[in-house]
């Protein structure tokens, strides 16, 4: 009944093998009316069926299994018409619409208006019923668990399920209160994660943490032998007015969370190396191909103003993403070591020189290191090092005791990539400030997993790589304090940067233009603008706290498992759950794992001075998204369990 609608049918002999040379009859369709009977063929296929969360019928002959349904030929018709997978604004984040200052400097155009900047996945929803797999965390001889992928409630476009209806998104009533409820994440209530957690013997003995608010999950033993120190937190970036997540719905968003690896669902715990991207994002890139793509010089012709425009566009919403007063403070660059490496040979050689120290800590990646050890090198200047304790937080009080009149820079991150740990920044901005000195705050592991202010922090610097945050490789951004950016050198010379060039003189552009030179990264910049919008979608707060959850849950339940070694447990950390285990190399687990599908970092995650704080050259480093749930946790922490199993019967 299909065959004559699949194109591969065209030019393939029964067999399947290619006929070469044969044309189709002359009243056979063209290929744009194929394209839509394909599309409204597979339209017309159950949503919902056994097997395949894909919901396409793979039983059928012939029709094949195309990762995703065709689109239509009318390219905008099928963008316009997508439903997109999240709320309206207003309904998601109360916050959101306030947060948008109006700059004076946003190009409102037609093009931008239609642009896709909303999306969502078109993927068919999964077929099945919520269901929770069993404990695994601590019982041995349990088989593995694969990951049930559980779907969405229908009834709902939101992704945040509460008790109550969702509102009408038509209403301009919309009551943000009604949001306003502090809840867990969506985890099953009854049958669900608590009694999974009191399925464990060692932690049924322990009292509820904080019974009264809501929250799933329990102090560990201080004599535990993994993460034992650790007590549960709640950092200050986790607003109470938080809603619970509905992850099943947000997975839909990211098609690549479909693939199957090695015959099993793909389970992403390599966040901190990079993030999937959601559909709106691929969308975003696509239509800008399609209907934007010129270099950025906006008065030459119609295609000019667009790309300039959706350029400018993603720079505004980056601003805003980090709380910048003026999209004029960010500049595009690859990412955060180019950053990095741009305020070093820019305001680092403009301002340190022999004699002159720059503080980093030992938490940082080889990025936040290499640039600054180099710019000493150049000019004569000291590197000095913020120490860590034993659960890998800095000593903030050795941080006062750094400090001299020498001392022109602190450079840290915010979120250690290789242990997790949260810094406490705003109190090192604090103690820098009071000395005069200035801060670069290396955000590339912190943008995605907790919200970020810069005018807040009083960063002077602040830098990230999109593509830690949902968007594309290849842009990130640079902050810098206006006053800053006014008085850097330009670091870089060309095009794009430049008001007026003679053979004895060059004029630049102001910032963030005069560091800018050459055509820029613009579709993958107008990605990342879709990427932050998608994630103010959702609202960043909502995703620190499920994301807390999920550490909380992850940390604990690898907690059971014999041989297990965490690195890395201060009190607050986000996504990273970095480890050894007794008997194998970090190579080992991460091939292991692998097998099973799920995908983690093994190694030195170019962070070696700390590691070796901690002893060791490598760890197996699974990091969490907000599209991460407890039952990949439990597939990961069950392959551990017989890994650690098979150790003991060696
Ligand atoms: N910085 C990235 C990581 O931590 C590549 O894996």
């Amino acid at each position: 009944m299909t065959t004559q609608l699949t194109t591969s049918n065209l030019n393939s002999s029964p067999t399947g093998s290619e006929v070469v040379g044969v044309q189709p009859p002359s009243n056979f369709p063209d290929e744009a009316t194929l394209s839509r009977l394909a599309s409204e063929f597979f339209a017309a296929l159950p949503s919902s069926g056994s097997g395949h969360p894909s919901g396409l019928n793979l039983d059928l002959p012939n029709v094949g299994t195309p990762p995703h349904p065709p689109q239509p030929a009318e390219r905008l018709a099928a963008l316009s018409g997508r439903v997109p997978n999240i709320a309206y604004e207003k309904s998601l984040n109360p916050e959101y619409p306030e947060h948008i200052p109006n700059y004076p400097d946003y190009p409102e155009r037609r093009a931008i208006a239609s642009a896709p900047v909303v999306g969502g996945a078109n993927l068919p929803k999964p077929p099945l019923e919520p269901t929770f797999p069993q404990a695994v965390h601590s019982a041995p001889n349990v088989p593995l668990v694969e990951p049930t992928h559980p779907p969405i409630r229908d009834a709902s476009p939101f992704y945040f399920l509460n008790d109550f209806a969702a509102p009408n998104t038509s209403s301009s009533e919309f009551d943000a209160a009604r949001f306003a409820t502090a809840q867990s994440f969506q985890l099953p209530q009854g049958d669900g994660l608590k009694s999974l957690l009191q399925d464990e013997p060692k932690i049924q003995s322990q009292p509820a943490h904080n019974a009264s608010s809501g929250f799933y999950f329990l102090d560990i033993p201080s004599t535990h032998q993994a993460y034992g120190n650790y007590q549960p937190s709640q950092p200050q970036f986790l607003a109470s007015s938080a809603q619970p997540l509905d992850v099943h719905a947000i997975r839909r968003d990211f098609p690549i969370l479909q693939e199957r690896v090695n015959g099993r669902p793909l389970v992403w715990f390599d966040n901190a190396a990079t993030t999937q991207k959601p559909q709106t994002v691929i969308d975003r890139i696509a239509y800008f191909y399609q209907h934007e793509n010129s270099n950025i010089h906006r008065a030459a012709h119609e295609l000019a103003a667009r790309a300039t425009d959706a350029y400018e566009h993603a720079r505004n919403v980056t601003a805003r993403f980090i709380g910048a007063k003026s999209s004029k403070e960010i500049i595009f660059v690859r990412g955060t070591t180019e950053g990095i490496n741009l305020i070093a040979k820019t305001w680092g050689e403009q301002n340190i020189g022999e004699g002159d120290e720059i503080i980093v800590s030992h938490l940082e990646h080889h990025a936040n290191i290499v640039p600054w050890f180099q710019l000493t090198k150049k000019v004569g200047a000291k590197l000095r090092v913020i120490p860590v304790d034993d659960t890998g937080q800095i000593i903030l009080a050795e941080l006062p005791k750094l400090i001299n009149e020498r001392t022109k820079l602190i450079s840290i991150t915010q979120v250690s990539n290789a242990l997790g740990t949260v810094t406490p920044v705003p109190e090192v901005i604090q103690i820098a400030h009071a000395k005069g000195v200035r801060v670069l705050v290396d955000g590339a592991q912190s943008v995605s997993h907790m919200p970020t202010d810069v005018q807040a922090l009083d960063a002077d610097f602040f830098v990230f790589s999109g593509h830690k945050v949902f968007g594309p490789t290849g842009i990130g951004a640079v902050y810098a304090k206006p006053e800053l950016l006014e008085s850097m050198p330009v670091w870089e010379g060309g095009g794009n940067m430049i008001e007026d060039v003679t053979f004895e003189q060059v004029i630049y552009q102001p910032a963030p233009n005069k560091f800018e030179a050459g055509t820029g990264n613009i579709a993958n910049a107008v990605g990342l603008g879709a990427a932050l919008e998608y994630v103010e979608r959702i609202g960043i707060h909502n995703i620190a706290r499920y994301e807390h959850d999920l550490l909380e849950y992850g940390q604990h339940a690898l907690s059971g498992v014999k041989g297990l070694r965490p690195i890395g447990t201060a009190k607050n950390k986000a996504s990273v759950m970095s480890f050894i285990l007794d008997g194998y190399s970090t190579e080992q687990v991460g091939k292991a794992l692998n097998q099973h599908s799920i995908a983690v970092r093994s190694g030195h995650h170019c962070a070696q001075p700390i590691l070796r704080r901690f002893g060791v050259e490598q760890t197996v480093r699974p990091s969490l998204a907000f599209y991460n749930t407890p039952e990949e946790i439990d597939l990961l922490v069950s392959v551990l369990h017989q890994l650690s199993r098979n150790k003991r019967t060696v």
